[in-house]
């Protein structure tokens, strides 16, 4: 339909090879919409008379109701299709109206702005859904002591509640680092034309209020050219992709039968075609997987943008299928995230029965020491004999008797200690002391995971607000602009 200068035809393997219209089914509906505000205001600026814009409107509702009937045989994108389908059914006199002061340049970025605000909003709900999740599997396992790992061996004694603070911090700054890359997309792109505006009086901003945009992307070359947003949302995406990752092969480990700390409702199992007692945690191996595919579309994206001179090229093409499937993929990730999540079944007593034979207590003991004027270094020592003593014999620290404890002490050689004085301490330190004996901020004892969950939930109602008002504003925007298309249609 564009071929003005060319001859003829393109050749067929070629329009195969550069043709986006499988890729542009999802900025469809944004196509007709972004068609309907510019077509309006082109009315509004007397390029098109009423009875043509009638006619342009009601094809682009007749598409809108029925994407089925856009034929994009023969076409190279969904831009060509769309415009070719209102110049069939409202006439080349109305419908070859419809392009004036535009240019698929501007239109495909209108486009995808509009998708990834959509986008963004949609996986601002999902994770906030998943924080939440996490804030109330934390309230119900405060009291589940667990150990921690540094190098997946057992570090110090911790709790549930503080693993699930711990995913739902690392997910709050996820969120705010999507959340924020919404005010950088949600800019008009439309009115820029090919790259350098036009002679036409369009009005910019008439348009941009009509879509629900906050403002305009001004600079023409700017607006056709840049993709910057959109490789920041994208890298957004893989940092939160590789948060959920992490989150999954913690609970992969964790429900190994030889841990045993939490187990999968069966909805998010699978099994063995072979084994019948398999129950396998597939679901979050396949999110540790989607962290390196969007990973991958991240390094693709960056690839095409690089190198790049400025203006429209083909290239900007294949970054949309990059960008969409990487936004596709990170919501349905946090969505079966918050499945396991919301479903799982926490094993407390595995965990205390595991935390009680750990070695994971032996800071505590030694900062037990220190608190009687043992200098940390000493009391290291000591500590790490005793360890070594009970993990020759295979018993947890407390099954040490005295005079194996004064051996671990000749050993460290610290005769200032009382073998006694010692004994106690590691009799004493029991799961429940070791989390109760640590204060710090942010430590999991009670009082702290008490102050992290409403701390979570303070953020948690500012997120689902902010996200809630944003949701409204594009959608009241575009109810305004239907009624407005309606009453043109009708009139
Ligand atoms: N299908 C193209 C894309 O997705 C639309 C823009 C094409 N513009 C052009 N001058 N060839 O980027």
């Amino acid at each position: 339909m564009y071929r003005s200068r060319p001859k003829g035809r393109m050749d067929d393997d070629v329009l195969a090879f550069l043709s986006s219209t499988k890729h542009d089914q999802s900025i469809l509906y944004y196509d007709i919409v972004g068609s309907e505000a510019h077509s309006v205001m082109l009315h509004e600026i007397g390029i098109i008379s009423r009875q043509e814009l009638k006619k342009i409107l009601a094809a682009l509702e007749a598409a809108k109701k029925n994407p089925g009937l856009i034929d994009t045989e023969g076409a190279e994108d969904i831009h060509e299709a769309l415009e070719a389908f209102v110049i069939k059914q409202a006439g080349i006199d109305a419908g070859g109206k419809m392009h004036t002061a535009r240019s698929r340049n501007d239109q495909v970025v209108l486009d995808i702005r509009m998708k990834v605000r959509d986008d963004i909003n949609e996986l601002c709900t999902a994770l906030a859904d998943l924080i939440d999740s996490l804030v109330k599997k934390a309230e119900k396992n405060k009291d589940a002591i667990m150990p921690l790992y540094t190098h997946l061996q057992q570090g110090q004694l911790g709790t549930f509640s503080h693993v699930m603070l711990a995913y739902a911090d690392a997910l709050c700054r996820d969120f705010e680092r999507i959340y924020n890359t919404f005010g950088r997309i949600n800019q008009s792109p439309l009115g820029s034309c090919a790259i350098a505006g036009t002679s036409i009086g369009i009005d910019r901003k008439r348009t941009a209020t009509l879509l629900g945009f906050d403002g305009l992307m001004l600079n023409s070359l700017d607006a056709t050219t840049s993709r910057d947003s959109f490789v920041e949302y994208v890298a957004a995406l893989a940092i939160l992709a590789s948060t959920l990752a992490r989150m999954a092969e913690d609970l992969i480990i964790w429900s190994t039968q030889e841990f045993g700390f939490v187990e999968l409702d069966d909805r998010y199992s699978s099994t063995s075609s072979a084994m019948p007692q398999k129950k396998n945690p597939d679901p979050l191996e396949l999110t540790r997987a989607k962290a390196a595919i969007i990973a991958g579309r991240l390094a693709s994206m960056l690839g095409m943008v690089k190198g790049l001179p400025s203006g429209y090229s083909r290239d900007l093409q294949d970054i949309k299928p990059q960008l969409l499937e990487a936004s596709a993929t990170a919501t349905s990730t946090v969505k079966v995230t918050n499945g396991v999540i919301s479903t799982l079944t926490v094993k407390k007593k595995k965990m205390l029965d595991t935390s009680a034979k750990s070695y994971a207590i032996s800071l505590d003991i030694a900062e037990q020491l220190v608190a009687k004027g043992v200098p940390f270094r000493s009391a290291h020592k000591v500590v790490g004999a005793l360890v070594s003593r009970a993990a020759e014999k295979d018993i947890p620290l407390a099954a040490l008797e005295t005079k194996e404890i004064s051996f671990a002490l000749e050993q460290a050689k610290q005769n200032g200690i009382k073998p006694d004085e010692l004994a106690k301490i590691v009799k004493e330190m029991t799961p429940e002391k070791s989390i109760e004996s640590r204060r710090s901020a942010g430590s999991p004892n009670p009082k702290e995971q008490d102050e992290m969950i409403k701390t979570a939930k303070s953020r948690l109602a500012g997120y689902r607000e902010g996200t809630q008002k944003r949701t409204k504003y594009v959608k009241d925007s575009l109810d305004i602009l239907a009624k407005t298309v309606a009453r043109y249609v009708q009139a």
